[in-house]
């Protein structure tokens, strides 16, 4: 280590990849991708994700990492210390984050919800699971425990900041491969149960036709939000790596895995969806309502739907500590806050935005205050700081990483970076020059653009 001798480094390689990879998996995997992939025509979809995560987010990946242990800072730190013009790069991955947490503590709150909905009302969940899903978020009044479990999500967050992360990360070590298996399981499960194969059919078959601006803008955003990309968060992840690591090996392990992770949440929903004929408009319920369905299907469905639901959990506050991390070190570093008072500060004002995104996802909806875009289905404001952070801000954070690295820090220098000045391999070292220099800020450019001027309709 050059920079700062007294910077922790991460005890082995192992420990970074839990922590990238927890990072990387979490809600965003489960419970947006299948409904994304649903909601833009299955087969195409999943094509367009895996070229999206092959060519921009590994390279993008790559380029965070390398900009991160080069110089052992954080996001804002790291451009800073590269390029003094440039650390406003960091500052806007810091707003992005923000805005994420906001409603990634809510969700994460539903997912605690359902533990104890599994454990102590699970026939009222499986009576009807769309009804329940709708009675947490305020069809039948103020939601009130879905509120309070995001608080206790957002507090547990901001908890584990303040206190090292080193304890969940051990209980990583667990739980993320018990998570892996169960998927695997589920997913079976999902796709073998009676009228799944429409389902599976759905996934597999490519119609070209579902393909428009939006649909690769869709896809561009997922792959950046699930992959944690676009906001500098593996950025400072890998200011704590030695020059001992491989970051060629670990970026290919991290994007392979997240995408598993995606795939097997894919296939497990969308068949149940099928089977079950649960698919509301909101593909934010699937996760939620439709694989009440499969877990009614299976032996011990409720301690297994508690389960998931408690890995779920688990999965999301690795991903949110890493989300509020990022903003609270820009405001103690770069605003000379202290750490107690940044969590606070921040936790309040996550809480208010946040207890908006819930309501606004029924109660103020059919009360009508947010006017939605067709009917009373689509709740603006939810959709609103969803498509500001994975169309928008995450894109264009991405966007000026990787201009960034390809014009002003240079290939070359992340190149030597990411070999360790030449100890490990890398083969894919001219594309990765060719694609952060040109394919990555074109196409991104591109594609926010086209998919801001084409068509908006479909989510
Ligand atoms: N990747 C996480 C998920 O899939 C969410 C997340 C964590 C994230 N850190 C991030 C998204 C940084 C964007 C940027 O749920």
């Amino acid at each position: 280590m050059t920079a700062n001798e007294n910077r922790a480094e991460f005890g082995s390689t192992l420990g970074f990849i839990l922590s990238a990879a927890g990072s990387a998996v979490g809600l965003g995997n489960i419970w947006k991708f299948p409904g994304k992939a649903y909601a833009c025509g299955g087969g195409a979809f999943l094509i367009v994700y895996l070229i999206m995560v092959a060519l921009i987010g590994t390279s993008v990946m790559m380029a965070e990492f390398t900009i991160g242990r080069k110089t052992h800072k954080g996001a804002v730190g790291a451009l800073k210390e590269l390029n003094s013009k440039f650390a406003w790069i960091g500052g806007l991955g810091v707003l992005t984050g923000f805005i994420i947490i906001c409603y990634y503590c809510q969700v994460g709150g539903w997912a605690m919800y359902y533990v104890v909905s599994y454990i102590t009302d699970v026939q009222t969940v499986w009576a009807d699971p769309m009804a329940y899903f709708l009675g947490m978020l305020g069809s039948n009044g103020l939601p009130v425990a879905a509120l309070v479990w995001a608080l206790v999500f957002l507090f547990l967050t901001a908890f584990i900041i303040s206190h090292g992360t080193a304890g969940i990360e051990k209980m990583s070590t667990i739980l993320m491969p018990v998570l892996f298996l169960l998927l695997i399981g589920l997913m079976i499960r999902s796709c073998t149960l009676p009228g799944a194969d429409e389902g599976l059919k759905y996934m597999l078959h490519v119609d070209w036709s579902t393909i428009n601006g939006t649909a690769i803008l869709t896809a561009l955003g997922q792959a950046f939000f699930s992959l944690s990309l676009g906001m500098g968060v593996m950025i400072t992840y890998a200011s704590y790596l030695s020059k001992d690591d491989n970051l060629v090996s670990n970026t290919g392990i991290i994007c392979v895995l997240d995408t598993l992770v995606a795939l097997f949440a894919g296939f497990m929903i969308i068949p149940a969806v099928f089977a079950t004929g649960i698919a509301p408009g909101m593909g934010g319920a699937f996760g939620f309502a439709t694989l009440a369905g499969v877990f009614m299907a299976i032996p011990g469905g409720q301690f297994i739907g508690m389960l998931f639901y408690f890995l779920l959990f688990f999965a999301a506050i690795t991903s949110s500590t890493s989300i509020l991390e990022g903003c609270t070190a820009y405001l103690v570093e770069e605003k000379g806050f202290e750490r107690k008072k940044a969590l606070v500060g921040l936790s309040i004002v996550i809480a208010i935005i946040g207890t908006l995104y819930t309501l606004s996802q029924v109660y103020m909806n059919i009360k009508g205050i947010w006017i939605s875009r067709s009917g009373l289905e689509f709740p603006i404001f939810g959709d609103f700081l969803e498509y500001l952070t994975d169309r928008l801000l995450l894109p264009l954070g991405a966007f000026f990483t990787t201009f960034f690295v390809g014009w002003i820090w240079g290939p070359d220098k992340s190149i030597t970076e990411a070999t360790s000045d030449g100890k490990y391999k890398f083969a894919l070292a001219k594309p990765y020059a060719f694609l952060v220099k040109y394919v990555d800020p074109i196409a991104i450019g591109a594609i926010i653009v086209a998919g801001m001027v084409f068509g908006m309709n479909i989510s």
